[in-house]
């Protein structure tokens, strides 16, 4: 089923032409990739898909509904992760989570803060104030807030881009989890090709507001004739 539908989405900023007709869809339990070089419009992308930003043009339907007449009920079904969202500085990571179950209204805010600090292995950090994390433990925090509404959709932003080597292991097995057992859909950015080649069913490649390439890790591969989504990447952003 289709969870998220955009079709030909621009988006202008004074004088950058930042999306240009941006078209893409999310499946259930599907993870899709959104690659590109930095200042290529993933970031806004996104940031429209969230209704943060509004489109000069284009359709954005989630779950069948038009989210421009549907924002609370589409947006309650969804979330968003990234490391330039602040949370609540001041608060424990456990009353940060708190105030965003009952935001959300999760029926048992009590136990799904438990699971949540249980899952994103939160525990020793669980009295600590969030402006006192490090920037991988806030990251943590971000999307332990991310699912604290069991969203259907996913919308990620860098998700591990301050994640050590571990700490990014153990995350992405979780999102592909997930996914895979949970049928969650996302829509992920990263600048980490290893992270996108593991985790994603289907990519886009942006470039100057644009996708340019779709497909699978192996499909892309097989078009650019490259050993690896790295060189995928070189090729079509040098391009
Ligand atoms: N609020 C804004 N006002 C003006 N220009 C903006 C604004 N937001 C984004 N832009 C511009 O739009 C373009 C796309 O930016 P965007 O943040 O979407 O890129 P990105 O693909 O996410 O890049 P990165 O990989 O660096 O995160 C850039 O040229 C950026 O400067
Ligand atoms: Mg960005």
């Amino acid at each position: 089923m289709s969870i998220l539908e955009a079709v030909d989405l621009k988006k202008t900023f004074a004088n950058v032409t930042a999306v240009d007709g941006v078209s893409l869809d999310v499946g259930t339990g599907e993870i899709i990739g959104l690659l590109g070089p930095n200042g290529a419009g993933k970031s806004t992308t996104l940031h429209m898909l969230l209704g943060l930003i509004t489109p000069d043009s284009g359709s954005i339907r989630m779950f069948g509904m038009e989210l421009a007449g549907h924002r609370v009920e589409a947006l309650s079904r969804i979330n968003f992760a990234a490391s330039y969202v602040d949370l609540p500085g001041v608060l424990h990571v456990r009353e940060v989570l708190d105030v965003f179950a009952r935001l959300y209204g999760v029926r048992d805010p009590k136990s799904r803060v438990g699971e949540l600090i249980e899952l994103l292995d939160l525990g020793p950090l669980r009295k600590r104030k969030v402006m006192e994390l490090s920037s991988g433990q806030r990251t943590r925090v971000q999307l332990a807030k991310a699912l604290v509404n069991e969203p259907s959709l996913l919308i990620l932003d860098e998700p591990t881009a301050n994640l050590d080597p571990d700490a990014g292991d153990r995350i992405r097995s979780l999102l592909v989890r997930l996914a895979r057992e949970n049928g969650r859909a996302m829509l992920i950015t990263s600048h980490n090709m290893q992270e996108v080649e593991r985790m994603c069913d289907r990519i886009h490649f942006m470039s100057s507001g644009r996708i340019v390439a779709s497909g699978s890790a192996a499909e892309l591969a097989g078009v650019y004739g490259a050993e690896s989504l790295e060189e995928v990447f070189l090729k079509v952003a040098r391009s």
